[in-house]
């Protein structure tokens, strides 16, 4: 029997939204390696909804998982400690060489530290982000996460400085580009036309035709959605911005709810401003691929923009992924009212950024992971 066969499968962890499009390309680059790579899938049920995971896992072709936590929903205590609970039985059933996990949401931190506890090999795709953010609770599971890992997989060289920083060892970080532009890149041909996913909510599409184009919207970190002086503050924004550039904002559940229970429903009703629910990873694509601009505080939507060379507006304070404002179209803008609107004229204007594609964002960061973790675990 070779190696590869007798190796237990690499575990391979998803959770919620954003874990779908970066796993989606491992999955592919394990089982076209040669020999290919033993695999399972391991769903925590983080997010559950339709318009959440399922037309995700649609739309990246990804398989169906081979078991699924269903955790759902609640604090991050509860949210996190129910999935180390039911994901403890899992590895013992599995046995598998090593649990990969990729991102910072809840589910990536949990199962590192029930597997590290079993002396399981954990990899972390995605490693060294840091936001300097400890308000942030991305920035807790990124910290720990990479504590915890045996290979840290790299999408931009400022990561191995921070990781160095926080005592990890060099030999263990390897830097393989971006594999949430593996995804985009083989799924940009297959991008939903904006009209066509605005017509599917029975939304009138001549908003698209504005001559400034429009602009999309996506907000739901819980510092900007959860308090709701700060919510309104940044609905007004969006409401000036509107008036400049129509918007299509696509709302994510935490975020409507707030606004239902706040009572600023009257921010978002505007005619000016399309308001979508949750989308599939390709409308998403169709919309920010024809966008004039994007207004975000999600950490995804950074990075494609700046794929797409499309500028981005992040509505956060500080970045975990700075190359996107060094060498792509995002500039940082906050809270700030005035920021917002000076920038979004200078990009009406024709000035806004148009940066460039940054080293090893370029397809392939999935096949560079699965070339690596064939040698490293067989070595
Ligand atoms: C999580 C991640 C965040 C990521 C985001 C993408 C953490 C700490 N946060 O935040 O990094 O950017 O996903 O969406 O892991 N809900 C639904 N349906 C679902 C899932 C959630 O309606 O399928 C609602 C629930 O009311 C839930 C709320 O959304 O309470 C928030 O979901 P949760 O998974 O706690 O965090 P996100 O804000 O989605």
């Amino acid at each position: 029997m070779s190696d590869e066969a007798e190796m237990g499968p690499v575990m391979c962890v998803v959770g919620a939204r954003p874990n779908f499009m970066k796993m989606a390309p491992i999955l592919r680059a394990l089982d076209s390696h040669e020999p290919p790579l033993p695999r399972v899938l391991v769903h925590t049920g983080q997010h559950y909804d339709q318009a959440m995971s399922d037309s995700l896992f649609r739309d990246l072709g990804l398989p169906h998982p081979n078991v699924n936590l269903e955790v759902g929903s609640g604090t991050h205590a509860v949210q996190t400690a129910e999935i180390m609970r039911r994901f403890e039985p899992v590895l013992d059933q599995f046995n598998p060489s090593c649990v990969l996990v990729v991102g910072d949401v809840n589910s990536t931190l949990a199962c590192a530290l029930v597997a590290v506890k079993k002396g399981v090999k954990v990899v972390h795709v995605e490693a060294g982000l840091r936001s300097r953010d400890r308000g942030m609770p991305e920035e807790i599971n990124r910290v720990l996460t990479d504590q915890l890992s045996d290979r840290l997989y790299l999408t931009e060289r400022s990561a191995l400085d921070n990781l160095l920083r926080e005592g990890i060892d060099a030999e263990r970080c390897v830097f393989v580009g971006n594999v949430m532009i593996d995804s985009l890149q083989s799924n940009r041909e297959r991008a939903k036309p904006p009209a066509q996913t605005l017509g599917a909510h029975g939304l009138p599409t001549d908003i698209l035709q504005h001559r400034a184009g429009y602009g999309v919207v996506t907000l739901h970190r819980p510092s900007n959605v959860d308090d709701p002086t700060v919510l309104e503050h940044l609905l007004r924004t969006m409401g000036e911005v509107a008036a400049r550039v129509p918007l299509v904002f696509v709302l994510h559940p935490r975020t409507r709810a707030n606004v239902e229970r706040f009572g600023l429903g009257h921010l978002i009703d505007r005619e000016r401003m399309a308001v979508l629910p949750p989308q599939g990873y390709l409308e998403m694509l169709g919309l920010m691929a024809d966008a004039t601009l994007v207004l975000t505080d999600s950490g995804g939507l950074q990075e494609e923009t700046t794929a797409f060379g499309v500028p981005c507006l992040t509505l956060r304070e500080n970045t975990e992924r700075p190359i996107t404002v060094e060498q792509g179209t995002n500039t940082m803008v906050g809270r700030d009212r005035e920021a917002t609107l000076r920038t979004v004229a200078d990009i009406l204007a024709g000035w806004g950024k148009q940066g460039r594609i940054p080293e090893f964002w370029d397809g392939h960061a999935a096949q560079r992971i699965s070339a690596d973790l064939a040698g490293w675990l067989l070595g």
